[in-house]
């Protein structure tokens, strides 16, 4: 769905404080978006955390893919990066079906990541640098090789064991048609029959095996969460990973726990990632929660409960020692996926809205405004985010022609981006993210400025929905390469083998670490520069108000901190250079043109 158009009149109404301040420049600030938080905003409400994907960051052992032992070793990098936090996907004991995503021991490491001595030695050392460690919980759907599921498998129909997941008779005479029709969001159906015979299964009516439901892969059987075993498993697994010392958990797919009553049929695909073409009003355009298996109002009271058990953890009420809990909830509209964070429920959300915005100033425009809107209405931060494991690399991404149809994965037939636009793009996107209030999420390798490779191999892919979906979506292996640390060592420096589960491309090399840190204008150093300034101007607890005085292909903000400092950020999508305010430039993300700020590219102007 297009966000919606920012109506400046219902910011003035909610706030009570639309205020104009004249400025020494030719730009005015005006209308307050959002107020500034206090000088001891909890930790994570300004937060910049960084996501490691375990596989693809690191390897310590020469194996080709990235394990705990890696991610120590290079942690000291996070911390000269300037980020607060890692947050890391999976790393439990899975079959790798989708890359961990599908756990089969959320107690227990998967040998190809190390083990639980490693995860405290890792957890140890983040401690020693100061940085905070957010783990995934997946609790939607487990492994098939989880022992739940193997004992549901044993235990045939109508058993307690079978409870434990979403078994049903299947439809049409035989019983050999799906229950309904909903569809996998790696494509095909979302049911998946067990095999008479293997597992002595035997529906009494129909004498054929029953399905499971899978939302996502069949190797990821979804949990029954009205069962209240369910619930207190996974109260557990919280505790579990509180007490190994972790700051709180990211939620995998955090509006699917609860389907409806009766799992009514529902046509439509199932997306994660809203594809929309940015053309007027799509299907997609539907709330999220329209459809039987997504955001439905249930959900709720499960993050209370975790909530709960987060605020145990911390019996002091100490907000430096706040453990929070991130919600992945591809839910549309804003005003939904607030209810996630409302004050008894998670801590932040990923604003997939902003991640998906269309590269156009009055879709920036208003995704930030109705975001800070949303967000205050429940009081919690806003959590932006450009990248992560499951979408096109912004570096790319921000390529492809604007508004256009965004795909899943690139490869050498489909639409290529344009990769200089892409960085420049992304680089521009970024310096206006950090300096938006709120908390943010960067995903490793964005701050060399990589972009999404469309170089794999379709022999070497790896993502379940390239086979779902019979070869014609290439899905997400492309964002997922190898880290890039060192030009000339094997693999890049990701071990000392040169083993890599996937192919680095070849513009990885110059774009290594060692190739751009300390060099002037490198994305590494402008990234750097980001993160000490925002912290130095306390950015991320700031108050937000729109700069007025520009075109509309301009967007402008002035960030106000609790002291009264003022940075302008400002970004320009127009064909000509813009005049910047009076004051201080503290950073840029592309040369100045004559001292003016040329198109896709933003700034901080530090106001007098
Ligand atoms: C969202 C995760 O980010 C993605 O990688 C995974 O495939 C699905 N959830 C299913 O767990
Ligand atoms: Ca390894």
């Amino acid at each position: 769905m297009r966000p919606k158009r920012f109506d400046p009149g219902r910011v003035g109404h909610h706030t009570g404080a639309v205020t104009t301040i004249s400025s020494p420049t030719n730009a005015a600030q005006s209308l307050l978006l959002h107020s500034p938080d206090g000088p001891d905003a909890a930790w994570w409400r300004h937060a910049v955390i960084y996501q490691v994907y375990p596989r693809s960051w690191a390897d310590g052992n020469g194996d080709g893919i990235g394990d705990l032992p890696g991610v120590t070793a290079r942690l000291p990098y996070l911390r000269d990066l300037g980020v607060d936090a890692l947050w890391l996907s999976p790393f439990y004991t899975s079959p790798q079906a989708d890359a961990g995503y599908d756990v089969a021991d959320y107690r227990d490491i998967d040998p190809v990541f190390g083990t639980l001595r490693d995860a405290d030695a890792m957890l140890a050392r983040a401690k020693e640098l100061g940085l905070r460690v957010i783990v995934d919980l997946v609790p939607n759907h487990t492994s098939d090789e989880h022992e739940w599921f193997q004992a549901a498998l044993a235990a045939g129909p109508g058993s307690p064991e079978r409870d434990r997941y979403i078994f049903r008779k299947g439809s049409g005479q035989d019983g050999n048609e799906p229950p309904n029709n909903w569809k996998s969001v790696f494509r095909g159906p979302a049911w998946t029959q067990v095999e008479v015979g293997e597992t002595d299964d035997q529906d009494a009516a129909t004498k054929l095996g029953q399905w499971y439901l899978n939302l996502f892969d069949s190797k990821q059987p979804d949990l029954n969460w009205e069962n209240p075993e369910v619930r207190a498993e996974f109260e557990s697994i919280l505790r579990f990973w509180l007490e190994r010392g972790v700051d709180g958990a990211r939620v995998d797919v955090a509006h699917g726990l609860v389907k409806r009553k009766g799992l009514p049929a529902w046509d439509e695909d199932n997306v994660m990632i809203d594809d929309h073409d940015g053309e007027g009003e799509t299907k997609a355009s539907l709330p999220t929660n329209a459809a039987p298996m997504w955001d439905q109002d249930g959900v709720h009271e499960i993050y209370r409960a975790w909530r709960r058990v987060l605020e145990e953890a911390n019996p002091t009420g100490d907000p430096a020692q706040d453990k929070i809990l991130c919600a992945e909830a591809w839910v549309e509209p804003i005003e939904r996926l607030v209810d996630y964070t409302r004050p008894d429920e998670m801590h932040q959300a990923f604003n997939f809205a902003f991640l998906t915005s269309p590269w156009t100033a009055t879709d920036l425009r208003d995704v930030i405004g109705e975001s800070l809107l949303e967000n205050d209405r429940v009081g919690a931060p806003t959590t932006w985010v450009m990248s992560n494991h499951d979408v096109i690399r912004h570096a790319s991404r921000l390529g492809l022609p604007v508004g256009s149809h965004r795909p899943n994965g690139l490869g050498p037939d489909g639409p290529q981006p344009d990769l200089e636009v892409g960085l420049r793009r992304a680089r521009a996107a970024t310096t206006l993210m950090l300096g938006l209030p709120g908390s943010a999420y960067l995903y490793q390798g964005e701050e060399l400025g990589l972009p999404e490779s469309a170089e794999v191999p379709d022999d070497m892919r790896q993502d379940p929905v390239w086979f779902r979906s019979n070869h014609t979506e290439r899905g997400r292996d492309g964002c997922r390469i190898p880290m890039a640390w060192e030009a000339d060592a094997p693999a890049l420096g990701f071990n000392t083998t040169g083993e890599a589960w996937l192919p680095q491309p070849a513009p990885y090399r110059e774009l290594a670490v060692d190739q751009q840190v300390g060099v002037e204008g490198s994305t590494l150093e402008l990234y750097r520069t980001l993160l000490a300034s925002r912290r130095e101007h306390d950015l991320g607890t700031g108050g937000l108000s729109a700069l007025e005085g520009f075109d509309d292909d301009v967007v402008a903000f002035v960030n106000e901190a609790h002291d009264g400092a003022r940075v302008a950020l400002v970004l320009n999508l127009g064909a000509e250079p813009v005049a910047l305010p009076d004051g201080e430039l503290v950073v840029a993300s592309g040369d100045l043109v004559a001292g003016a700020l040329p198109c896709d590219t933003a700034a901080w102007v530090l106001l007098p």
